[in-house]
């Protein structure tokens, strides 16, 4: 059922009181565990490819003393929320044999602007006597375009930030993997240290076909065929497609019913597909232009207004 290994958390992980900006974690999952496509794929082999050959040229060759800052040492992930890009990481590191040094962005940022460059130049330091790669997940923010037009004090935090990352970036010979959901504008300046940026899809036919297989156990009580399941899963990603065959089991049980029919599954593909929907358009919403009062006032009348104004 191409079920991979998945390494249990072992001692290698810490998180004190005083480390709460990141955590040490060994890979949880391996290359087989991951099914995308052949392009992807592709991508990713290219660049274990590389990293083979730059310990070749930069350690043993020599060359991290001549040419320190021509090393590019980041990764970027990018695409839809449940392709795999989390567990791409985790068996990138598998296949490096290092562990992860997971960092906590929104941790990081909710410091004093003063701590901020302390706190990232420790977990750089923590990565090296580690030997660990670095991993800034849902990294979104750090990855776009820097705020020019700062108002508030969050937005020279984050500016702060970038700036020691880069700064950091520069003087770094381990490798750093991004991963980012949705990024309109990148900066730049991230943009040239970033050797690549590999795309996740959400899965095609093949693929659903291939992770419904993988997540149905064979000793489910079925006789739903999979081909069927991955036809009518268009725009279902990994995750959707795990949390389908959960969802359809939970339903077939609470019905009593003795094994999950067709009518579980489609069911349970309906709710993800319709609650991702309520999701994009709740998003939709926050963009929405302002209005002025009168026209409010237009649309809900002048006595409900007043019960808004009160
Ligand atoms: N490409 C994939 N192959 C196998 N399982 C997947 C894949 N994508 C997602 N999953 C399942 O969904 C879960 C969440 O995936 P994750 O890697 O966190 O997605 P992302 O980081 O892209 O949002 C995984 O733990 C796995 O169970
Ligand atoms: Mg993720």
């Amino acid at each position: 059922m191409g079920i991979g290994k998945r390494l249990e958390r072992d001692n290698t992980e810490s998180k004190k009181e005083n480390e709460k900006d990141s955590i040490l974690v060994k890979a949880k999952y391996s290359l087989s565990d991951l099914i995308i496509s052949s392009n992807t794929e592709a991508n990713i082999f290219d660049f274990l490819s590389y990293k083979k050959h730059e310990k070749l040229i930069f350690n043993e060759w020599g060359l991290s003393q001549t040419h320190k800052h021509q090393r590019q040492t980041a990764i970027n992930f990018y695409g839809s929320p449940g392709t795999g890009k989390t567990m791409a990481a985790h068996a990138i590191a598998m296949e490096l044999g290092q562990p992860l040094i997971i960092v906590d962005y929104a941790s990081l940022e909710s410091k004093y602007v003063g701590e901020t460059s302390k706190n990232i130049t420790e977990i750089f330091k923590k990565a090296k006597e580690n030997q660990s790669i670095i991993f800034f997940d849902e990294a979104d923010a750090i990855l776009s375009r820097r705020v020019t037009n700062m108002t508030h004090a969050t937005d020279v935090s984050v500016n702060q930030t970038r700036s020691v990352l880069l700064t950091l970036m520069n003087d770094y010979d381990g490798l750093i993997i991004f991963t980012t959901n949705f990024i309109e504008n990148y900066d730049p300046a991230f943009m040239r240290r970033i050797l690549a940026h590999i795309e996740f899809e959400l899965p095609d036919l093949l693929c659903r076909e291939r992770l419904w297989k993988k997540y149905i156990p064979e000793s489910l009580p079925t006789k739903v065929e999979i081909k069927k399941l991955a036809e009518i899963s268009e725009t279902l990603s990994g995750s959707d497609i795990s949390n389908c065959v959960l969802k359809a089991a939970m339903s077939a049980a609470r019905q009593n019913s003795e094994s999950i029919l067709i009518e579980h599954f489609e069911k349970s593909i309906k709710e993800v597909i319709n609650s991702k929907n309520a999701n994009n358009k709740s998003n939709t919403k926050i963009e929405k232009k302002s209005v002025s009062e009168t026209y409010v006032e237009s649309q809900i009348g002048k006595e409900k207004m007043m019960e808004l104004k009160a």
